[in-house]
């Protein structure tokens, strides 16, 4: 008898992954290529970690800490919360996976924006609720729309900000009357994976409605500033009535002892974050300051990378000509989201543009 797959499952998209540079480099027969297209920290792993990452080895026949308690104790600290407001998960993804598995129901509404990160749409229609996209308005969340589309279906709100892929973010007054308007029933969710680049002074303390108490949680991760992506670890900071329930449906030893050691170890490099914003911010002046210059569009961004709307100009033709002179970068629909490298990495991918542009825009191979 054939197996029966729920129509919700099998119209799932699988997330496509950038590419791994070795597979890019075999397929093209280049190598020497840089890779600019999954928002990692250029600049590595923090040495600190790597040195908790040793230490851990000799332990890897036993399971790990289940609960990782050192490293919720840790971020508690941080956030100014308890350890139990804290959910561990193998990368933020997981925890938001947990978020949807734990309170959405078929039938059951999300509400996002569009564009912004594909996973909220993947663990929303992997348990049979219905997803509600509102437009971004000049690249950035349109909070006010988003509260409008909220129903007596609808369980969680998903604001991505930084926003992924655009690089913007929404302020403190702008998330205040969302906070407001929602009502006790639907959990906001925000996700912070960038939040750490995030330079305006505005840029909101969500995890204050964590503490007061709010039906809300906070995405960060290990992935970006602390340049920890390969070994997966990230959490959520929330109340302890929704860590609670989420702490349900995880799996009993869903964060490695590598990346529990990494990410306490991660998490007191002060040295490794700073460098890793200056890095950050110069590439981002010498970016912004060369588009200008080439007349190239582009979103303000609060994130490690640009959102570069292309006005017609196919962001695929583009993206693969670059790839052809081994700059990969990410094709998303209209436009191309490039992260920001080290300094000879941003010099190199603005060759490759200035040269390709100068082309004009069809004969871009
Ligand atoms: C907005 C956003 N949230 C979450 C993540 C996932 O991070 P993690 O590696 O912690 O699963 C990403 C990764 O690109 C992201 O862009």
């Amino acid at each position: 008898m054939p197996i029966r797959i729920p129509s919700h499952i099998l119209s799932l998209k699988p997330y496509v992954p950038g590419k791994p540079i070795e597979e890019v480099e075999r397929e093209l027969g280049i190598h020497g290529s840089i890779k600019l297209a999954s928002n990692e920290n250029p600049i590595g792993p923090s040495p600190l970690a790597l040195e908790a990452i040793k230490g851990e080895m000799s332990n890897l026949h036993r399971y790990p800490e289940g609960s990782g308690i050192r490293l919720k104790e840790a971020l508690a600290r941080k956030h100014g919360v308890s350890p139990d407001q804290i959910v561990l998960g193998n990368g933020s993804n997981e925890v938001i996976e947990l978020l949807a598995r734990a309170v959405l129901s078929p039938g059951d509404e999300a509400v996002m924006g569009d564009p912004s990160f594909v996973v909220y749409a993947l663990v929303t229609q992997a348990v049979g609720a219905r997803l509600v996209k509102v437009h971004l308005r000049e690249g950035v969340h349109d909070l006010p729309a988003m509260a409008g589309a909220v129903t007596e279906k609808t369980r969680i709100v998903f604001v991505a900000n930084p926003n992924n892929p655009t690089g913007t973010a929404n302020g403190a007054r702008e998330v205040e009357p969302l906070m407001s308007a929602l009502p006790a029933d639907v959990v906001a969710a925000f996700d912070e994976a960038y939040a750490e680049y995030a330079g305006r002074p505005d840029y909101p303390d969500t995890v204050r409605y964590v503490r007061e108490g709010r039906p809300a949680i906070v995405f960060r991760t290990f992935s970006k500033i602390y340049g920890l992506a390969g070994i997966r670890i990230g959490y959520g900071v929330t109340t302890p009535e929704i860590a609670d329930v989420l702490e349900r449906v995880r799996q009993p030893f869903n964060t490695n002892r590598l990346a529990q050691a990494a990410a306490l170890a991660a998490l007191s490099d002060e040295a490794h974050v700073a460098r890793s914003r200056r890095v950050n911010e110069e590439g981002k002046a010498l970016l912004s300051g060369e588009f200008r210059r080439m007349g190239v569009s582009f979103y303000p961004t609060e994130a490690n990378f640009f959102y570069l709307p292309l006005d017609g100009r196919s962001a695929k033709d583009l993206s693969d000509a670059l790839l052809r002179k081994g700059v990969i970068v990410r094709p998303m629909g209209p436009a191309i989201r490039v992260t920001i490298g080290l300094p000879e990495e941003n010099e190199r991918f603005l060759r490759a543009l200035s040269e390709l542009l100068r082309r004009g825009p069809s004969p871009l191979s």
